[in-house]
């Protein structure tokens, strides 16, 4: 069940987008946590145990925690809040329920870098590549959020690839075929429910979220995509530099 409380919560943190408040506000995870998943029933102040279960110090890892707030878990009230927040708002309550767990994501809020640890020369051409504006919306930020910058169309990057050769042939087994009426494309789903189908179309670049009448889109495993055709902008060893920033900033 949607408490009241959670209403309100989205409608403020509608309304810290509309402002443009919520990049650079270091503590936005905990507060998100505060006004929408710590509310009534659910998780209890700080992570502790509630009616729903406790969240603090459980040794979840950053792709189950990503996974559950994103996606949800069908048959219980654990609703998905992909389709109910703002992607920067459910980057920052994953990164501090990942904190409650002794995990530090880098930065997921934007502010102040979370590691204050000096990258090396590559790692640091890597970052700034990695957001570069030269490169419109061919630079990874496009569909990536990392140390406080990008979208966070995909799921926060957990593995850095061992080369760019790996990078370039990158398995993608999130994206799948969507086919709405005569249209077919490769998309993200983000919910396919009774009540919302809201999905991000990947045929074009930057992605669109679309959201669908439920049910009138289907979604098959497996997509034609590939993630190589995404990454045209930077040379080889532009994509090793960015590779050494991903390897500094990810830790394992
Ligand atoms: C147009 C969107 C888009 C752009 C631009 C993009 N990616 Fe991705 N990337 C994706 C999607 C979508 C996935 C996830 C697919 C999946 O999980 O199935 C992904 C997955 C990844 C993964 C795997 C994550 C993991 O934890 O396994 C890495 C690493 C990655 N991208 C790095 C990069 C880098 C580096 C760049 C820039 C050179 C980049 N991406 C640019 C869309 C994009």
């Amino acid at each position: 069940m949607m408490c009241a409380q959670m209403m309100r919560a989205q409608m403020i943190m509608a309304g810290l987008m509309a402002g443009g408040l919520v990049y650079g506000q270091n503590s936005q995870g905990e507060a998100v946590f505060a006004q929408t998943c710590a509310t009534g029933y659910c998780h209890g102040a700080k992570g502790t145990a509630s009616g729903a279960p406790r969240l603090a110090g459980r040794g979840f890892d950053v792709a189950y925690i990503s996974g559950v707030v994103t996606r949800g878990i069908p048959g219980t009230s654990m609703p998905a809040f992909s389709v109910r927040m703002p992607p920067p708002a459910l980057a920052a309550v994953i990164g501090y329920v990942a904190s409650l767990n002794g995990i530090s994501v880098p930065n997921p809020t934007g502010g102040q870098p979370a590691t204050t640890a000096a990258l090396s020369a590559e790692a640091s051409r890597g970052a700034q590549l990695f957001k570069e504006a030269a490169r419109s919306f061919g630079r990874c930020s496009t569909c990536h959020e990392l140390g406080g910058f990008g979208i966070p169309v995909a799921a926060p990057i957990v593995h850095a690839p061992d080369s760019v050769a790996a990078l370039k042939s990158l398995a993608t087994p999130a994206v799948k075929t969507a086919t709405a009426g005569a249209e077919a494309m490769p998309a993200l789903v983000l919910s396919d429910g009774k009540r919302s189908t809201v999905f991000y179309d990947l045929t074009s670049v930057p992605p669109v979220d679309r959201n669908a009448e439920p049910g009138s889109v289907k979604f098959a495993d497996g997509s034609a995509w590939r993630h190589l055709s995404v990454i045209g902008a930077y040379n080889d060893s532009e994509l090793a530099a960015i590779l050494a920033y991903l390897r500094e900033t990810i830790k394992p």
